[in-house]
């Protein structure tokens, strides 16, 4: 049985800041703040550890839906990370892409987004996506009004439909399915995280909670792996 074993893509559910910080009776927004801290963290372990894409979910679609003063402390953890890590993402090649509903972000934050795409798009050391008021169904959604519109516009016939154009239409088209995904703090959800993209991807749960997942176990994670066989669904 041939092996596939080489990991080029690790998506990440961040959770557990809220527990992380309710453990030392502080506010559930320090926790997110030690998380942000902890994304700089694990990107530049990636870096070491050969894997060229890293997929982080840093706020999903339902997250709308928690407090005004917890969806505000995330929206200014999220500009400052914005403006402080841009100068460490272009000396360390990175390249950074966004994915989800941008619409319904600040119109400051949608502008700083897309400076830093544009400007870090040719960078090859790591890609570092960062799925932003991103929900999988939502996304299925749009691929699948994109599609239909071309059909009706007579772009396409429905012939040409593939799994093949679905990628293509999904926000993640310019990259590879997840190899591996990890989700902290000891939940066993999906979340409404890549449904699509997770197909055949190798799933890892940790109990540890976000700001303290290290360096050490994302590598002992990736060394898992490697003594995972992947079959795809053959023998
Ligand atoms: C889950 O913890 C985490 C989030 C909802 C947000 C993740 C955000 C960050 C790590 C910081 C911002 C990111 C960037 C890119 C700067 P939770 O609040 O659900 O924790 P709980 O389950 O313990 O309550």
């Amino acid at each position: 049985m041939e092996k596939d074993n080489l990991c080029k893509h690790i998506a990440i559910i961040m959770d557990g800041n809220g527990r992380w910080a309710k453990k030392r009776s502080m506010p559930r927004t320090y926790g997110h703040k030690k998380g942000a801290e902890n994304v700089v963290n694990i990107t530049r372990a990636m870096k070491d550890s050969g894997v060229e894409f890293l997929t982080l979910y840093a706020f999903s679609t339902e997250n709308w839906q928690r407090s005004e003063e917890e969806v505000n402390a995330l929206m200014n953890l999220l500009n400052e990370y914005l403006d402080k890590e841009f100068k460490e993402i272009m000396d360390n090649d990175v390249r950074i892409i966004f994915i989800g509903e941008r619409d319904m972000l600040d119109k400051n934050i949608q502008k700083k987004m897309a400076y830093i795409e544009k400007e870090s798009n040719n960078n090859t050391s790591l890609t570092l996506c960062v799925a932003l008021s991103y929900g999988s169904r939502q996304e299925i959604v749009n691929t699948v009004k994109n599609i239909a519109k071309n059909v009706k516009e007579g772009a396409i016939g429905i012939e040409d439909i593939s799994i093949d154009l679905i990628n293509k239409n999904l926000y993640t088209r310019d990259i590879p399915d997840p190899d591996i995904l990890i989700r902290t703090s000891g939940e066993q959800r999906i979340s409404n995280y890549l449904l699509w993209q997770l197909a055949y991807t190798e799933l890892f749960f940790t109990k540890t909670y976000w700001p303290d997942f290290g360096k050490d176990e994302l590598l002992d994670i990736i060394q898992q792996f490697n003594n995972r066989e992947r079959r795809y669904g053959k023998n």
